[in-house]
């Protein structure tokens, strides 16, 4: 039988200060760390559809709304990120617990690791490009058409037509390795039912 995650938490848990000897109860990411990871995941699949389905539409009212709603919605996840970013550097995510970590070789774990923080490096990537674009088309972003942002860029058509594709790359790399994510988390949910879901607020530790 598997040993619960419980079972495992350090005293290095975000939670533990460094001079309790109790253990953390939980190995869980924080409640605030567990909202931004839902919120912003929902949010990203959101803009990233709206974004595809508004480029297909022909020129009319309707589609120059979706657009800026796509730039609204995209300032924000950029705004909530850098929350969430400062959030994560200031609380640590607890260790993996050592039966997880253990059993994973160790290209693994480099692969666990290095998937986070290129996904942060595209949360991040992916608005500012989409921005930029905008302010270099001469469209500056003014959000929720009510406060006009300051333009990233000054208006160069033709460079604007060289970085409009590097959006839409840097946006589909985020889904590819948001797909590979996922397809992680659940060969850990249903192959080998460590309880890995549970850290990010899914179910309870096996
Ligand atoms: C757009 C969708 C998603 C994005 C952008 C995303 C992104 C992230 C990021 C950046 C982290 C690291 C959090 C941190 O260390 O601050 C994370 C952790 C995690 N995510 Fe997601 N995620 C998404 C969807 C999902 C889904 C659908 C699942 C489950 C099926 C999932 C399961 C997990 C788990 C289990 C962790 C914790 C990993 C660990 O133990 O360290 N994620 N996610
Ligand atoms: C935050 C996450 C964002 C995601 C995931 C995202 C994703 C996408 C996607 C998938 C497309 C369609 C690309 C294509 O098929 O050519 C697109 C287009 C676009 N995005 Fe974003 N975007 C984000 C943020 C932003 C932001 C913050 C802005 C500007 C302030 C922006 C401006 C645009 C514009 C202007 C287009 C249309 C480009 C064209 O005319 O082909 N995006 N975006």
């Amino acid at each position: 039988m598997e040993p619960t995650l419980r079972g495992y938490v350090s005293a290095r848990s975000e939670k533990s200060s460094p001079v309790s000897s109790s253990p953390s109860p939980s190995s869980r990411y924080s409640t605030v760390a567990i909202a931004f990871h839902w919120l912003l995941a929902l949010a990203l699949i959101g803009v990233f559809c709206v974004g595809l389905y508004m480029t297909g539409l022909s020129f009319s009212p309707a589609k120059l709304k979706l657009f800026n709603w796509h730039k609204w919605a995209g300032v924000t996840i950029l705004f909530l990120t850098v929350l969430r970013l400062l959030w994560r550097l200031t609380h640590r995510p607890p260790p993996l617990p050592e039966t997880i970590a253990n059993s994973m070789p160790t290209w693994q774990r480099m692969a666990h690791h290095g998937t986070h923080y290129l996904l942060y490096v595209l949360f991040f990537a992916v608005p500012l490009i989409g921005w930029a674009y905008s302010s270099a088309a001469g469209f500056p972003v003014v959000l929720f058409g009510a406060w006009p942002l300051p333009d990233l860029l000054s208006v160069d058509k033709a460079f604007a037509e060289a970085i409009k594709p590097w959006h839409r790359l840097a946006a589909f790399t985020l889904a590819g390795l948001v797909l590979l994510h996922v397809a992680a988390a659940l060969k850990h949910h249903l192959m080998d039912r460590d309880g890995l879901l549970a850290r990010i607020g899914l179910g309870k530790a096996s």
